[in-house]
């Protein structure tokens, strides 16, 4: 890797600033999903074996005025993190000033310290600031001076140009370097994209088409074939003159689907048949219909044709990248679609398959194949800038090798 990793820094006693994504769901003080915590442990666990003393940042959700303040506090985000490490972690309630300098001035070597939300700071005396996520110069100047080196292992927030990635970084030249976490990420990403063994296939689904117009572009150039399902395959059957009936499409989107229509050839792999549904309910009137969708009617996820044709484009895959649900995944009667491709994922045990983003990665926990995939993306956000072939300002900003 051509940047700085956690293994070329000294750790014996420096007070090591951690950059982490522990943006997590926490639900009445109690942290659900950890999977951003333990993938964490890792570099955490590298840091202070070798002596360093480990000082962690991280953002929790987004903070715009005074009041998202208390549900905001990564304290049971500490309290998870010491279960997992089996030791003490210091919780400093604050982001900057005397109580956090003196926590820090007591840390020996070994100690770990999580700093409070860094977002607190994009709110000041009631005024929304934005110092963290704006990346204002002092608070990105502040934090360093804080410590000797920084190690910065938030994939998850790579995509973000924030004081706290960005700003310590850029103020610890030739001692930013990236974590094991970040490392992998990159690794399977950037192998995917750039270097796949093929046939390399891609499926993107989600709502909206304009969140997945850059990926497409992108991909369309690296991959063999780009399976498109869930909302965003409406505003293609739109662009085809398919009748889409109630279903969701971006009227403004029509010409660039139609564009990518006809740059995409064959490559593109729209969905045969849809369950549609007569409200946007759980218990909805629903039936299976092949083209056309009438009025009253709106696809809610893919049909079983269409499952059948996904997975006969991925059998033979030997690169899977795989972004966004099949249907409204989170309504039990239209998850099936992105389940059956979740499973199927997990037999393709020849190819090398990577996952990324909130829906596919909870249809593959929820089935139970996580292990039996090669990556699982922490980054939502961040893996869709890569896949977008764009630069993450986070992994730029640390420092060269
Ligand atoms: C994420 O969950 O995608 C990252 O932690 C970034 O969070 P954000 O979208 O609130 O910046």
């Amino acid at each position: 890797m051509a940047k700085l990793t956690v293994e070329d820094l000294p750790l014996e006693g420096k007070k090591v600033l951690m950059r982490v994504d522990f943006n997590v769901p926490i639900k009445d003080g109690v942290v659900g999903d950890d999977n951003r915590i333990v993938a964490a442990l890792p570099t955490i666990k590298y840091v202070i074996d070798h002596g360093g003393r480990a000082i962690l940042f991280s953002h929790l959700g987004r903070i715009k005025k005074e009041e998202d303040k208390p549900g905001l506090s990564l304290r049971p985000v500490a309290e998870r993190l010491s279960n997992l490490l089996n030791k003490p972690v210091t919780f400093v309630p604050v982001t900057e000033g005397k109580q956090l300098e003196d926590a820090i001035d007591n840390m020996k070597n070994g100690d770990v310290l999580l700093v409070q939300n860094t977002r607190y700071e994009d709110v000041k005396d009631g005024e929304y600031v934005k110092r963290e996520s704006g990346n204002d110069p002092e608070l990105g100047k502040y934090w360093a001076s804080l410590g000797d080196v920084f190690v910065n292992d938030a994939f998850g927030t790579a995509h973000r140009k924030h004081a706290s990635n960005v700003g310590i970084a850029t103020n610890m030249p030739g001692k930013a370097a990236a974590g094991y976490l970040m490392e992998k990420e990159i690794k399977f990403l950037g192998d995917a994209v750039d270097n796949p063994e093929r046939p390399f296939v891609a499926i993107l689904g989600g709502a909206k088409v304009s969140d997945k117009i850059g990926v497409i572009d992108n991909l369309l150039d690296k991959a063999d074939k780009i399976i498109i399902g869930g909302g965003m395959a409406y505003t293609f059957y739109a662009a085809k003159g398919i009748k889409v009936g109630n279903s969701l499409v971006e009227k403004d989107k029509i010409d660039v689907a139609k564009q990518i229509l006809d740059k995409a050839g064959d490559k593109l792999v729209l969905p045969i048949d849809n369950v549609v549904a007569d409200k946007f309910n759980n218990d909805a009137d629903t039936r299976v219909v092949e083209g056309d969708i009438d009025d009253g009617w709106m696809a809610l996820d893919i049909g079983p044709k269409s499952v059948e044709e996904f997975k006969n484009v991925l059998k033979d895959a030997k690169t899977v990248v795989w972004n966004g649900p099949m249907g409204v995944f989170e309504m039990p009667n239209f998850a099936k679609g992105t389940l059956e491709i979740g499973k199927f994922l997990g037999t393709l045990t020849d190819a090398t398959t990577i996952v990324g983003g909130g829906d596919s990665t909870a249809a593959v926990k929820e089935l139970g194949v996580a292990d039996k995939l090669t990556h699982i993306s922490t980054g939502g956000g961040a893996s869709l800038t890569y896949l977008e072939g764009n630069e993450l300002p986070g992994i730029a900003a640390i420092s060269d090798k």
